[in-house]
């Protein structure tokens, strides 16, 4: 019985994780591999928000570690995060990327490559007080929304 239990134990969890991979569709991988990509974004762009301001005090460290993972996430190339078939027209409720993504591929690289262009002024300035810090985050902040108004649904 107390080999059963512990058997049980350890087979549960594995259990649970090959059918949790089941479940998912390849598609709703994707998506979920895109969304954890943009969260990386917002997770580091809220303190630099907060900072540039002044509701947490400006650390020029801290302030340039999540400039350095902003740079890294920019470097990253999310391509394969948009694969075709994975739009809120293709699947209703589970993203906001909208079908222009698509139909405007170009569009979309060249907000990307607003955002990588700020990313890149916003380490140069991150450590260099809140004074230098603030427009920096305001214009990091501008290319997050430019991309949003044309590429992200308001609601899912
Ligand atoms: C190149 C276009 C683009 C840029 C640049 C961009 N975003 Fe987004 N963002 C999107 C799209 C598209 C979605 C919707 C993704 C989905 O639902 O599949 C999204 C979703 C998000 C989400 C929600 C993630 C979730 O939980 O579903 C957050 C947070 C976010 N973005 C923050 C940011 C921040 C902060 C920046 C700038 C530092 C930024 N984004 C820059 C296109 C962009």
């Amino acid at each position: 019985m107390r080999h059963f239990l512990m058997a049980m134990a350890l087979i549960a969890p594995m259990a649970y994780v090959a059918q949790d991979a089941q479940a998912q569709s390849a598609e709703e991988k994707v998506v979920e591999a895109r969304r954890a990509y943009f969260k990386l974004m917002g997770a580091n762009m809220g303190p630099l928000g907060a900072m540039a301001k002044g509701n947490i005090e400006y650390n020029a460290e801290t302030a340039q570690l999540h400039a350095g993972n902003l740079a890294a996430i920019a470097s990253y190339n999310p391509t394969p995060h948009f694969a075709a078939g994975t739009s809120n027209a293709d699947m209703p409720g589970k993203t906001r990327l909208l079908p222009a993504a698509f139909s405007d591929t170009p569009g979309l690289l060249s907000k990307l490559k607003d955002f990588q262009t700020a990313v890149a002024a916003l380490q140069d300035a991150a450590g260099g007080g809140r004074e230098a810090l603030g427009p920096a985050v305001g214009k990091v902040g501008g290319t997050c929304k430019g991309c949003h108004d044309d590429f992200r649904a308001k609601d899912f």
